[in-house]
């Protein structure tokens, strides 16, 4: 069995609404500085790209969950990884993750940050996939909501696969 990549979004409309991004961002953290938590590894490509278009001083620490296995299915356990290096107490916290599915991981991880006493907390991701969910929860900035179709590129993988295709793609086994 092969697969092939179907392009859903390309390079140029991705960089173009991460830009967009970053700016309201910027508008909406005037005058304070963000502690961005980028969620191993599928949030390193976004992390990185949106953190150099925002103007505001920004701090960053990694985070590593798990929650999938090699496949395309939810397993629906949550697992830490790799915790945090940096206390988050009093700070403005920004989660930055690549993909919100089920919700499980996100929900999970934003009560155990919240529960370490941030000053703010909130959610941005590249994609979501907002028919899928299972966990109801708040995400403040998304650059796509996205069909229930399993994506790669910009970080996501298809059994670790195709991260650092400079696009979203779609998946095709045949
Ligand atoms: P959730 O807990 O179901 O919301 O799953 C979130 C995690 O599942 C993401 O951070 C990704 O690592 C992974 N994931 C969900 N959908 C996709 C996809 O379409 N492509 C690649 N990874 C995905
Ligand atoms: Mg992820």
């Amino acid at each position: 069995m092969s697969e092939t990549v179907r392009v859903l979004l390309s390079e140029e409309e991705v960089d173009r609404r991460i830009a967009e991004i970053a700016a309201q961002i910027s508008r909406d953290y005037e005058g304070k500085e963000i502690h961005m938590i980028c969620v191993l590894k599928g949030g390193v490509f976004f992390t990185c790209e949106l953190s150099k278009r925002v103007t505001v001083p920004v701090s960053m620490d990694f985070m590593s969950v798990s929650s999938y296995g090699a496949d395309t299915k939810s397993s629906g356990v949550v697992k830490i990884v790799k915790d945090l290096d940096l206390s988050i107490q009093g700070k403005d916290v920004l989660v930055v993750e690549d993909i919100i599915d089920s919700g499980r991981t996100l929900s999970y991880l934003l009560e155990y940050l919240n529960n370490q006493g941030p000053k703010s907390l909130r959610l941005c991701t590249l994609l979501d996939k907002p028919e899928r969910r299972v966990k109801e929860i708040h995400v403040d900035y998304t650059c796509f909501d996205i069909p229930d179709e399993f994506v790669v590129g910009y970080g996501l993988d298809y059994a670790q696969k195709y991260r650092n295709l400079p696009y979203i793609g779609v998946v095709e086994l045949d």
